[in-house]
């Protein structure tokens, strides 16, 4: 089931079959076990979000859910990715729930994280780098060189597995209430070109990792509140791919289309929200499943759902919008 390195002990080949699996989930929003800490949710930003999760989304994010479709991405895949969103509020007890099922999960299959909005949920988080205090394990690069330093982490960070070149980025940056945008800035988006130009992932079909949309218009996201600021550099940076896959997550809605580029095109494809209840296949939770053949051709992409009795989960077609830009 998991991954064999090879001699190098850095490019790990497809396990079986000849195709590598790469189960992706997103926006786990785990939340502490014992309850919120109000002393660290009143008189800041975390007072809305508790609100928001009491009015909203306590009622549909379901632990078992979670733990299921967890389980199962184990079972299917040779490597888990997760484009962020990991926590709710960023408390440090969320962050030790989630590292206990994320931890457990890296005992079967390699996993990779990346940061949402809600993991740096307060300019402290931010400053304190609490992310890559408790997530610095998930992103250990292959090819560190390329990797600058900021407060969620050493970013771009590359997994160099067989047919694929996992590249996981940060647009998770602090942000007033009411607003979740993220931004790549220059110095990541330049970082991730010299990368892109190196023969070690020119080789390799490049799936990126990133927590906020890739694309805005035609999801009807307000950019500059819910986007990702600066999508549009990120594109131009990606423009001279000829084939990759863009992975995010943020929307909470599982959607996939064809970015074109000026040398082909690239998937974009958003995983649900892991652990909510919606009578909506597109929302419910469940993870996506991409099978990648030797030559890095996408052999397969689907989904698999929780079903109702919540413990086991179907599959199910990821629907594919005409286009996206
Ligand atoms: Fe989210
Ligand atoms: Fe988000």
């Amino acid at each position: 089931m998991t991954a064999v390195r090879d001699g190098s002990g850095m490019t790990p080949a497809p396990a079986r079959h000849g195709l590598l699996r790469i189960a992706h989930l997103s926006d786990t929003h785990v939340l502490s076990p014992s309850g919120v800490e109000w002393q660290r949710v009143l008189f800041n930003k975390r007072i809305t979000g508790h609100a928001n999760l009491v009015l909203n989304r306590g009622r549909v994010y379901r632990r078992a859910y979670l733990e299921a479709v967890v389980d199962a991405a184990a079972a299917m895949a040779d490597h888990v990715v997760v484009t962020g969103d990991i926590t709710n509020l960023a408390l440090d007890s969320e962050f030790d729930a989630a590292l206990a099922l994320f931890g457990a999960l890296a005992r079967r299959v390699e996993v990779t994280v990346v940061p949402g909005n809600h993991d740096i949920y307060l300019p402290a988080i931010h400053r304190e780098r609490r992310f890559p205090h408790h997530f610095g394990s998930f992103l250990a690069s292959d090819l560190p060189q390329y990797a600058i330093d900021l407060p969620t982490g050493r970013f771009p960070c590359v997994k160099l597995r067989g047919p694929a070149a996992i590249i996981a980025l940060s647009s998770a940056v602090p942000r007033p209430p009411f607003v979740s945008a993220g931004h790549l800035g220059a110095e990541q988006l330049q970082a991730l070109a010299a990368l892109l130009d190196d023969a070690q992932i020119r080789r390799r079909l490049p799936i990126v990792l990133v927590h906020h949309p890739p694309v805005d218009s035609g999801l009807r996201i307000a950019r500059l509140r819910d986007g990702l600021v600066d999508a549009a550099a990120l594109r131009r940076v990606l423009g001279g791919l000829e084939r990759g896959i863009v992975l995010f997550g943020h929307i909470h809605r599982r959607l996939r289309c064809r970015l074109p580029t000026a040398a082909g095109a690239l998937d974009v494809i958003a995983a649900s929200g892991a652990a909510l209840d919606h009578p909506d296949d597109a929302v419910r939770a469940g993870f996506n499943l991409y099978q990648i053949d030797a030559e890095g051709r996408i052999v397969s992409a689907e989904a698999h759902v929780v079903d109702a009795s919540g413990r086991s989960l179907r599959q199910v077609a990821i629907a594919q919008t005409p286009g996206c830009r």
